[in-house]
């Protein structure tokens, strides 16, 4: 299943022939498609996910391509858990070579819609079973001198919409943790990529109702994207030691004409955002129901509270 790469590019390129890879959320959407693009390669997988069986048929699939997967079920947001699965995968496999952190889920709500159990949930997968695999796996990657983590996260991470506060802070978190990531390993051989990718056809809005409807008319302008295409730019990324992934291409010019003009972006993204349903005005309990005189003057604003 391996394919020879020609035209390594830099010191930081990896072929994926028999390298191990791990691949979070990947029993569906973004993750399987990586895991089988990795496995296409020839590299060796483990593939992480809380469902059982739907790992165990992307295992399956994969071996019957002639490639090599082994599934490791954990709930990447439980701390001792993976702490004890990430020493299973390097005593089974080995010090992992890359690492794609995936694996998250969060609806999109307003900041009032949102509940404190929502907003740690929201956190917790992907930022902190990011960081708690991640840190799992680094000091065994330092000590042997290489690696690639891959961090993917959303368009929101760059600009702020509305309606989606906890699920936007928590992909925020990712680029930030690849940012600090990248300085704690800078003199090493270890590489981090941010992966940035517009709407992609996956379960995810099916897994997280309520939340599709809310991506701002702007964004409707940027195609969809094929998990298969997405992943392979992540295999592109790892074997060009490339330094983040971010498509579609209009995603990018976005990005270049943030930078020149943030504050045309901003109103694009706000002017196009998802609006509140209207709601009745609130009164507060027990407060006396005043009425407002229409003004004599005439001039639209409002009277004298009585
Ligand atoms: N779809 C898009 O348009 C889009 C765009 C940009 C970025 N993304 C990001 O891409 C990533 C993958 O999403 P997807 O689109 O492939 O959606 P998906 O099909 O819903 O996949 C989510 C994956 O995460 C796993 N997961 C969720 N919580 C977990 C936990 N606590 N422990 C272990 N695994 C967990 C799920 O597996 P189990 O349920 O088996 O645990 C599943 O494999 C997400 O972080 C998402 O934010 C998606």
């Amino acid at each position: 299943m391996g394919r020879n790469i020609t035209k390594l590019k830099g010191r930081d390129a990896m072929q994926l022939d028999q390298k191990i890879v791990v691949v979070t959320g990947a029993s569906s959407g973004l993750g399987e498609a990586t895991a089988k693009a990795m496995a296409g390669r020839g590299a060796r997988l483990a593939l992480l996910a809380r469902n059982r069986e739907r790992l165990g048929r992307v295992a399956a699939e994969i071996t019957q391509q002639g490639g090599q997967a082994a599934t490791f079920p954990v709930d990447l947001t439980d701390a001792a858990a993976v702490d004890r699965v990430s020493r299973a995968i390097m005593s089974s496999l080995g010090v992992p070579d890359v690492l794609v952190n995936n694996a998250g889920a969060g609806g999109w709500r307003f900041t009032e819609e949102t509940g404190p159990e929502d907003v740690v949930q929201a956190m917790a997968a992907p930022y902190f079973a990011s960081f708690y695999l991640t840190r799992a796996f680094l000091p065994d990657m330092l000590r042997r001198g290489s690696g690639h983590v891959l961090n993917v996260t959303s368009p929101v991470c760059f600009f702020a919409w509305p309606g989606a506060s906890a699920y936007g802070a928590a992909r925020w978190a990712m680029r930030g943790f690849t940012e600090l990531l990248r300085a704690d390993v800078a003199g090493t051989r270890l590489k981090v990529s941010l992966v940035c990718a517009g709407l992609i056809d996956t379960p995810y809005f099916d897994n997280n109702p309520g939340s599709k409807e809310r991506i701002p008319g702007v964004g409707r302008l940027f195609r969809t994207l094929q998990p298969e295409e997405v992943a392979e730019a992540m295999v592109r990324a790892v074997e060009r030691g490339q330094r983040d992934v971010v498509l579609p291409v209009l995603l990018k010019q976005t990005l270049l004409l943030q930078r020149l003009a943030p504050w045309l972006v901003e109103w694009l993204v706000r002017r196009t955002g998802y609006r509140r349903p209207a709601q009745p005005p609130v009164v507060p309990t027990g407060a006396r129901v005043t009425h407002i005189h229409p003004n004599r003057r005439g001039n639209g604003r409002p009277g004298r509270h009585v």
